[in-house]
């Protein structure tokens, strides 16, 4: 199955991401987690993108696209995949049709602005190995270290409340558009990703099996 997970920033399109990822083994392709990798191994693209990502700004179109198209052609994706935060801008979906990439279906997770705020405030990430967690409602088992390498914990700079509210006003402004461009083509299911984790995850299952939870 090949996945779109839309949605605002903190969203939990990540956390969903990689449950769904998990259940169907598929790879999970976070243009977000890609940049951060580049940026920390200090790559051209890398450096290139870290005053976008820093400021709470996207990465202009050709840059991300480019990833993509590399990435999709490895094959591990060639049995489906989920994109996490990939396309965000009307170009980048037109760029994703462009490469004859079948979409089976859309998942927007729908979470209000102010609880966004909240949420990334208390997010944790491994420096490491990049896995996620929460101060409130993902605890690592050891305080401030990464259950999965063992690596110290850290708040990632663009989770800086000032740069969330760049980061949103960016999303309603030129992602949240993608809506109605999926919506055109059937294929949009809404979430409601306001609640727990695990009711959200409830939910994703039912849109990926019925295609009507959330409409
Ligand atoms: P990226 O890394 O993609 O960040 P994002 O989309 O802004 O999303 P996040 O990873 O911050 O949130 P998420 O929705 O995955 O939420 P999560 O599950 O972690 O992009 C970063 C930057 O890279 C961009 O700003 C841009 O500069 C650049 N970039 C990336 N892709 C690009 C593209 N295509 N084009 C151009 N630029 C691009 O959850 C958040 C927190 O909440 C976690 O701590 C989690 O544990 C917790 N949580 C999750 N769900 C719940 C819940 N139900 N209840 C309570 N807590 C929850």
């Amino acid at each position: 199955m090949n996945l779109i997970f839309l949605g605002a920033p903190g969203a939990g399109k990540g956390t969903q991401a990689e449950k769904v990822c998990e259940k169907l083994s598929i790879p999970a392709v976070s243009t977000g987690n890609m940049i951060r990798e580049a940026l920390k191994n200090g790559t051209e693209m890398g450096l290139k993108a870290k005053s976008y990502m820093d400021a709470g700004q996207l990465v202009p179109d050709d840059v991300v696209i480019g990833i993509i198209k590399d990435r999709l052609a490895q094959p591990d994706c060639k049995n489906g995949f989920v994109l996490d935060g990939f396309p965000r801008t009307i170009p980048q979906a037109e760029a994703l049709d462009a490469m004859g990439i079948v979409i089976d279906k859309v998942i927007d997770i729908e979470v209000r602005d102010d609880t966004i705020i909240q949420r990334m405030s208390g997010r944790r990430v491994c420096g490491s190995c990049g896995a996620s967690y929460h101060v409130l409602y993902k605890k690592p088992a050891k305080e401030e270290t990464c259950d999965k390498c063992g690596a110290p914990l850290t708040r990632r700079k663009d989770d800086d409340p000032e740069i969330v509210a760049d980061r949103l006003r960016v999303y309603h402004e030129q992602t949240e558009p993608l809506k109605d461009y999926y919506a055109k083509t059937g294929k949009l299911r809404i979430v409601e990703g306001q609640e727990e984790v695990a009711d959200t995850t409830a939910l994703t299952f039912q849109a990926l099996e019925t295609g009507k939870a959330g409409n």
